[in-house]
């Protein structure tokens, strides 16, 4: 298969790697030509995947035509700038399957990929769409760990392809029908992240840690079953696994900035210094949007929120959220 990756960031590299190793034709877009020049002369992503040769096969471009020829199309830029880089391919090859990697809402328009590349592509076949998501921290799938991620399309045959297209021995993905439910459950998960991280930030302990992950879940089954998605979809690989490895891997971008949150820092000086997108951030908002649009009680969400965008202290929003009205379980 022929393979164009739009985006050569930590997961986009990986994912090309995975799929060289795969056997397929690679090409890796990147827009920062600079950027995609030293990766493309030294076959190492210093910025984004350092430590890991690039093979001379893999095409490193900024030439966003080349991607138009392919058979899997693989989104991997952040979700607040899928728009404006589909809107800049303008088309795609009928039959051209596309694969979104991407964890995020836009924030404007409260959209998943899949909306987005409805909106932006024409011809555009919602049968050709597909999202892979799961626990799939970059860096251990560049090396070779192993994981497990789910791939959702509402065309069987394609979610099939897809499955065995990018299947290797120590990569196991697993198909489903549940487009909305597994965009929602990545890209959702990365809020509770932030909240994971506060907790590691403010040294609550692992009690709060099982209870956030826990209720975390319950906020994704929530707003996500009303946005769509399948419930078992929430408690799979997207959701709750997803959910167990970031909030507890020292290498999640958005655990991190929570920790560093939690710790006293405030978002503008974590964010000042990051190279890589922490997803979370922006979704935040568009999460709770969502679920103040639809009347759906997301606390925890609600909690980040306060402390990223309305200076609440971490400490005062979790005292809040423990001291809400005591209600049943559900
Ligand atoms: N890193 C991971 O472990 C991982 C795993 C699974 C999914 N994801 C998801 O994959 C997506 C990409 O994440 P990443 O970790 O590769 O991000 P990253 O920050 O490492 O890289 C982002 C890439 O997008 C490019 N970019 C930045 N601004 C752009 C713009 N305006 N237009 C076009 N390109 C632009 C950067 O140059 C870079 O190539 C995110 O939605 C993330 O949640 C990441």
């Amino acid at each position: 298969m022929r393979v164009g990756i739009l985006g050569a960031g930590n997961w986009g590299t990986t994912f090309a790697l995975l799929a060289h190793r795969a056997g397929h034709d690679v090409v890796l877009w990147e827009y920062d030509a600079e950027q995609a020049a030293r990766v493309a002369a030294s076959r190492e992503n210093v910025k984004f995947l350092p430590g890991y040769r690039i093979p001379e096969s893999i095409l490193v471009t900024t030439d966003v035509t080349l991607i138009r020829d392919v058979d899997v199309m693989v989104l991997a830029v952040p979700a607040q700038t899928c728009r404006q880089v589909l809107h800049g391919l303008g088309s795609v090859r009928p039959g051209t399957i596309l694969l979104s990697l991407v964890k995020g809402i836009e924030q404007k328009s409260l959209d998943c990929m899949s909306r987005i590349c409805k909106q932006e592509l024409s011809p555009f076949d919602p049968e050709v769409f597909a999202v892979l998501s799961g626990p799939t921290i970059a860096p251990e799938v560049a090396s070779g760990l192993p994981t497990s991620a789910t791939v959702a399309s509402t065309n069987a045959v394609a979610a099939k392809e897809v499955q065995a297209a990018f299947s290797a021995p120590h990569f196991r993905l697993y198909s489903s029908d549940d487009v909305v439910g597994v965009e929602f459950a990545g890209a959702l998960k990365n809020v509770i992240a932030l909240a994971a991280g506060m907790c590691d930030g403010m040294k609550l302990g692992f009690n709060a840690k099982g209870a956030l992950v826990t209720r975390g879940l319950t906020e994704l089954i929530r707003l996500g079953e009303t946005l769509g998605g399948k419930r078992q979809t929430f408690t799979g690989l997207s959701g709750l696994g997803d959910l167990v490895t970031t909030c507890s891997s020292p290498q999640s971008r958005n655990r991190v900035v929570g920790e560093r949150i939690g710790r006293g820092e405030t978002l503008d000086q974590v964010l000042a210094g990051m190279v890589m997108v922490a997803e979370g951030v922006w979704t935040a908002r568009a999460a709770r949007d969502l679920a103040q649009k639809h009347q759906v009680s997301v606390p925890i969400t609600d909690a980040v929120c306060d402390v990223l965008f309305e200076q609440k202290s971490p400490r005062e929003a979790l005292s809040e959220l423990m001291q809400r009205a005591l209600k049943a379980e559900d």
